[in-house]
């Protein structure tokens, strides 16, 4: 595994020029394109321009505060303009250098030689056909290249079974190109690509952060399967990144779910709620390392306490509370699931 942190590492000086091979821009290699080609004459759909935009006038200071990782979207297509807004903060062209040894977008990339291509799956975009396309940055137009059958399911699945990729009206899904980085950089240029990569990704967080939108990196996908799908030519260009984007459904304040005063927890007012709890499945929390554990299956998660009888949770749901009998024994759990709805389950021992 520590092989792989040397990709992470640079060079002293003294080191660099055994180390670091001649660049073909040095051997005068004609430069690469920084944008893909497509096919002369093949139709593209105008986006809203930059100068346009009604939207992302949020203060920074608010994007930085607000940002979180979301994964729940509403049913709702996103407009044209949103998705311009948010394919020209991700990787918008300012300039192509003169030279045509790079290009200068909205991102900061190494050496200027912007190695990425986006590629939007979309489902629901107002105006759009559902399909796959690619934004054509130079230009700041969109091409579309094909329909995608059962869209949904099929994106669900390839980001390794998280459905709520699938879910989302449209899905960024980024391809690195890195001949254009190699060209200059040759071996350094792995680490800088994949700087290059979160920069943008960052970019679309605080993009639909900006505007009511929600977003989250997916790093768990099915590699040759998706670069099969948006029918890439693996030696030169594969997908690096996916980001499903979508309105977010308001979420429910903790506060309004839990009941009972702030009370301090002690190792006896946790152990005083172990025990099991069943609607469909069994659930079991057991006391352990001074903590309240919940355990489905195979499952277990930490429980965060909020007071005494209730806690918030991260992954078995948002939050959940006991509820006692007047005598003092426990009766019933109540779970407040990611989708915000309220289950009961009763106290069976
Ligand atoms: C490179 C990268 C890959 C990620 N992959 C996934 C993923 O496959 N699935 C997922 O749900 N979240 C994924 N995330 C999101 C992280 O889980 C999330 O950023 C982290 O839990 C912190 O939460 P926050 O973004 O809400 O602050 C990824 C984040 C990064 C930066």
């Amino acid at each position: 595994m520590k092989e792989g942190r040397r990709f992470l590492h640079f060079f002293d000086s003294e080191e660099y020029e055994q180390v670091v091979p001649e660049s073909d821009e040095h051997k005068k290699v004609p430069a690469p394109l920084f944008q893909q080609p497509f096919p002369e004459g093949s139709p593209l759909i105008d986006l809203i321009p930059p100068k346009k935009f009604t939207i992302g006038k949020t203060p920074f200071i608010d994007l930085v505060n607000q940002r979180k990782s979301r994964r729940k979207y509403t049913s709702d297509p996103l407009t044209l303009e949103e998705l311009s807004f948010l394919l020209w903060s991700t990787q918008g062209v300012k300039e192509v250098l003169k030279s045509g040894r790079g290009v200068r977008r909205t991102v900061p990339s190494a050496g200027a030689k912007s190695p990425l291509e986006t590629y939007l799956v979309i489902n629901r975009v107002d105006g759009l056909k559902s399909g796959l396309y690619r934004y054509i940055s130079f230009s700041h137009q969109l091409l579309f290249l094909k329909e995608i059958d059962e869209v949904e399911e099929k994106m669900g699945k390839l980001a390794f079974d998280q459905k709520f990729v699938g879910a989302a009206p449209a899905v960024f899904c980024w391809t690195a190109v890195p001949y254009r980085t190699e060209w200059r950089y040759t071996i350094l240029s792995h680490k800088f690509i994949a700087i290059d990569l979160g920069i943008a990704c960052q970019n679309l967080y605080m993009a639909c952060e900006a505007i009511n939108l929600g977003t989250v990196a997916i790093g768990y996908y099915e590699q040759h399967k998706l670069d099969e799908l948006l029918d890439l030519n693996t030696d030169e260009e594969f997908v690096v990144l996916l980001a499903p984007v979508g309105r977010y459904p308001e979420e429910k304040k903790l506060t309004e779910f839990f009941k009972n005063p702030k009370k301090k927890v002690t190792p006896e007012s946790l152990k005083r709620l172990e025990g099991k709890y069943k609607r469909n499945n069994l659930v079991e929390f057991i006391f352990k390392d001074s903590n309240l554990v919940i355990r489905i299956g195979e499952f277990e998660e930490i429980l965060d306490p909020f007071n005494e009888v209730e806690f918030k949770a991260e992954l078995s749901a948002r939050a959940m509370r006991f509820e006692f009998t007047k005598d003092g024994k426990p009766s019933k759990l109540v779970v407040l699931t990611e989708e915000d709805a309220e289950i009961e389950l009763e106290y069976v021992e």
